[in-house]
């Protein structure tokens, strides 16, 4: 393989070389010409999971109705298992797929206070995903607790410094992201779980834009708690289940505050009261979505294949590249990289900061191109690399570069709104 160069030909010998390349045909393409960097955002459908589904519905459901409930009812434990294995690094009872990333969030941080009594700080970022600081906020005030907030550099991430200034005695829980949803930038979990650690609080992670983006060793990382969604790299869909992580010597300890009767001792057994089961189950509130935790068993059984080493190789060449090109093509066009620059530091998606960057969002997608805009002034772009190739972020970049060259961005108007 030769050397970065700008020309697309580099770009098609990565493509060439690529031992990934084959698993884009595992997944639907309904329009083969569009560009689709918004991976990080909601993945792509696998054709696995188009069939599985179907048939979840027309013969699980369809012929099977009631009876299906023998082999449903451990499905949320299976598919969690499963993805603890292959890609949060955590033994097995220890993950369930269930509920939403915010409601998973919910049960787990308000469990972790009242293992903590005593202590009435909750620390997280000011830069946190808006729905993990209001979850936050509301159960400080639920509980008269104070939420505490680090001050953090939207493009550069969290530091363990900012975490080890911001604990004390009175911290009951650190709850952050692994990566930033904005800049893409990645926390150390080890060092930032000691540090909370040390102080006697306990740590959970969102890990939303890290499952199946980089390697997450959750166990190894000693840490307590952890929650995700599963629609973005792991393309299980549109309000596909999430999932939720309780380090196995806590599971028996916290207690969730939706005494839902999924998660009872001896559910069938109706009794009177609510009784938690010992392990894991007691984080299940309710019926689970059995389709939709097949589409994130199916979505987790693809990426195993792939395996999250050579995922996580391919995002690094892949971000690496596609900010290669923005330095030469883009920056001396006004815009800069908001996005840590070494390739280590994030995850699989980098965001270029330009005033205009919520019309040049615009008139990408009217061009084929689908990226996402992030306030205040960000292009977020998320190269997933399990389907994505060096010539789309080539065709990307140099697509860019003629809406801002061209100005043909003023076609659309200044005001920012939702994308798509
Ligand atoms: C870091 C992070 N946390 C949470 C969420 C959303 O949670 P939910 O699936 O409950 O909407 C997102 C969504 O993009 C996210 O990026």
């Amino acid at each position: 393989m030769t050397t970065f160069s700008a020309d697309r030909s580099y770009a098609e010998e990565c493509d060439a070389a690529d031992p990934l390349a084959s698993f884009r045909e595992r997944f639907a393409f309904g329009d083969p010409s569009l560009i689709y960097l918004d991976g990080n955002s909601l993945g792509r459908l696998p054709l696995a999971t188009a069939d599985r589904i179907a048939d979840v519905v027309r013969h699980e459901w369809g012929t099977g109705l009631i009876r299906s409930w023998e082999h449903w009812i451990d499905l949320p434990s299976r598919a969690g298992d499963l993805l603890g294995s292959q890609l949060l690094g955590a033994a097995p009872g220890q993950v369930l797929v269930c509920d939403s990333t915010t409601v998973n969030l919910y049960k787990l941080a308000r469990a972790a206070l009242g293992a903590r009594p005593g202590r009435t700080v909750i620390v997280t970022d000011d830069d946190n995903f808006p729905t993990d600081r209001y979850v936050l906020a509301g159960i400080a005030a639920e509980q008269g607790a104070d939420l505490r907030l680090i001050r953090t550099d939207m493009d550069t991430g969290v530091t363990a410094a900012a975490v080890a200034d911001a604990v004390d005695a009175a911290t009951a829980l650190v709850s952050l992201s692994h990566v930033a949803y904005r800049s893409g930038a990645l926390a150390d979990m080890r060092q930032i779980t000691g540090i909370v650690h040390d102080a006697g609080a306990l740590m959970l992670w969102d890990l939303c834009h890290s499952v199946g983006s980089v390697p997450v060793e959750l166990d190894a990382c000693g840490a307590d708690l952890a929650v995700g969604c599963t629609y973005k790299y792991l393309n299980a869909g549109p309000g596909a289940p999430a999932f939720l992580y309780v380090a196995a010597a806590l599971s028996g300890v916290l207690r969730s505050p939706v005494q839902g009767w999924f998660g009872q001792r001896d559910q069938f057994q109706m009794g009177p009261a609510y009784d938690p089961a010992p392990g894991i189950s007691r984080f299940l509130a309710g019926t689970p979505d059995i389709a939709g935790t097949a589409a994130v068993e199916e979505g987790a059984r693809l990426l195993a294949e792939a395996g999250i080493g050579r995922l996580r190789e391919k995002g690094m060449r892949l971000t690496s590249y596609l900010t290669a090109l923005a330095d030469e093509w883009l920056t001396p066009l006004g815009c800069t990289l908001a996005s840590p620059r070494d390739a280590a530091r994030r995850g699989s998606h980098v965001c270029l900061r330009h005033p205009e960057a919520w019309r040049i969002g615009r008139a990408l997608i009217r061009a084929g191109v689908i990226g996402d805009y992030r306030t205040p002034d960000r292009l977020r772009l998320g190269p997933a690399p399990i389907t994505t190739r060096f010539t789309d972020v080539w065709d990307a970049l140099d697509t860019t570069r003629r809406i801002i060259e061209d100005k043909s961005y003023q076609d659309f108007p200044a005001e920012p709104g939702r994308v798509t």
